[in-house]
């Protein structure tokens, strides 16, 4: 299994017991493992559209990992499954359903007393989701895609993340919107989630 894993940092390290988890024994370059994962990723926006998604349906541990499994399966064994392992980004591993316990509760009552605007809720609960951090690898594309149906869900648009910035280096502007929110203001987040 020579899969060639190169750690440009804002992502998750995988142990070697986790890459072992690859069911595509021709990945072998970072790049042939996006491709396989994008396509995959695909094929669970493909499903996803055709259903009518409620944010009650959403809100849930059994939603977040079937989410994750979808967009995953078909390139790792561990797709669907929270992590067992440290990580550079998220909790202790054994805080995590805990926390997401918490995360879900909280959305819950912020949706039933309209705490924040639709967008507002749904890139807080993004924010805190990938700050979990619940699964090996994966996880900012899962809470985007998760907070794309969410906001659907509300009656709005998904959101753009930055699709139509002009901006040279979008993906700079990403990480220190996220390193804002860790700080608690997520409003360049917000802002980024809409261009
Ligand atoms: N400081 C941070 N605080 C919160 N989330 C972060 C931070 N740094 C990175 N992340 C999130 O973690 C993601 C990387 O985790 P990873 O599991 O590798 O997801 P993916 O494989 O989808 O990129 C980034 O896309 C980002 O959303
Ligand atoms: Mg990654």
């Amino acid at each position: 299994m020579g899969l060639n894993w190169e750690f440009t940092g804002g992502e998750t390290e995988l142990d070697p017991d986790e890459l072992n988890g690859l069911l595509i024994p021709l990945i072998a370059t970072r790049a042939d493992l996006d491709e396989y994962e994008q396509a995959n990723i695909q094929k669970a926006r493909i499903g996803l559209a055709r259903r009518r998604i409620t944010p009650n349906l959403l809100l849930s541990e059994t939603f977040i990992k079937r989410l994750h499994k979808m967009m995953y399966a078909d390139v790792w064994k561990w797709a669907g499954t929270f992590r067992k392992t440290e990580k550079n980004i998220g909790v202790d591993p054994v805080h995590i359903a805990v926390d997401l316990r918490q995360l879900l509760d909280d959305a819950r009552y912020q949706l039933e007393h309209d705490t924040f605007s639709p967008d507002e809720f749904a890139i807080r609960l993004k924010h805190r989701l990938v700050s979990i951090h619940c699964f090996v690898n994966g996880n900012g594309r899962h809470a985007r895609l998760f907070a794309d149906l969410l906001i659907k869900s509300l009656g709005a648009e998904p959101f753009t993340w930055g699709a139509f910035s002009e901006m040279p280096d979008v993906r700079e502007i990403y990480f220190t919107a996220l390193r804002k929110a860790d700080r608690g203001d997520v409003k360049p987040m917000m802002v980024f989630a809409r261009s």
